[in-house]
């Protein structure tokens, strides 16, 4: 037996063909990406997510010179997320990048350890989340989940939840 994976997603030219709300979720992490801390590799990414009661949360990439120790855009917004507001869904989400030394063209998706970390926020509040892509330029992709960006995820009931 062959199974088959497969997902859609929308592309849009310009900031302007979306939504006044997406818009204004997809300019946020635009604006926050400006201070992020990303002196190593001077790859700015901005994250913003949309909670249930309306509000816009905002978080950027924030590095070290242990340069493991860094975490992504992605991941702090969404531990913030977890570590303020835990009961609320977080319905959508957008990533944004500008780099010092290149202009993105296309919009960047989050790396493997950031996909595995929003996967289970998703799956906790059993509510898929919309992620809008954007680069410094160019057309923005928008996924309807975050599993589409994570086929197969890891997961299982062999770790006890405390
Ligand atoms: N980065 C993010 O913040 N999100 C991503 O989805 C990919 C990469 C950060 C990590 C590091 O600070 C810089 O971008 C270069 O990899």
């Amino acid at each position: 037996m062959i199974k088959k994976v497969s997902f859609s997603y929308k592309v849009y030219d310009s900031l302007n063909d979306l939504s006044e709300p997406d818009k204004k979720l997809v300019l946020a992490s635009d604006e926050i990406l400006q201070k992020a801390y990303a002196i190593y590799s001077g790859f700015n990414v901005g994250a913003s997510a949309l909670l249930e009661n309306g509000e816009i949360m905002t978080a950027n990439n924030q590095e070290n010179m242990a340069l493991p120790s860094s975490l992504c855009a992605e991941r702090v917004l969404l531990y913030y997320c977890r570590a303020h507001f835990p009961d609320l869904v977080v319905k959508k989400m957008a990533i944004s990048v500008k780099a010092l030394h290149a202009v993105i063209k296309e919009p960047i998706t989050p790396c493997g350890a950031c996909r595995q970390v929003m996967v289970e926020y998703e799956r906790n509040q059993q509510s898929d989340i919309t992620v809008f892509l954007k680069g410094e330029v160019g057309q923005i992709y928008e996924l309807k989940s975050i599993g589409d960006l994570l086929p197969l995820a890891f997961k299982t009931d062999a770790l006890k939840r405390h």
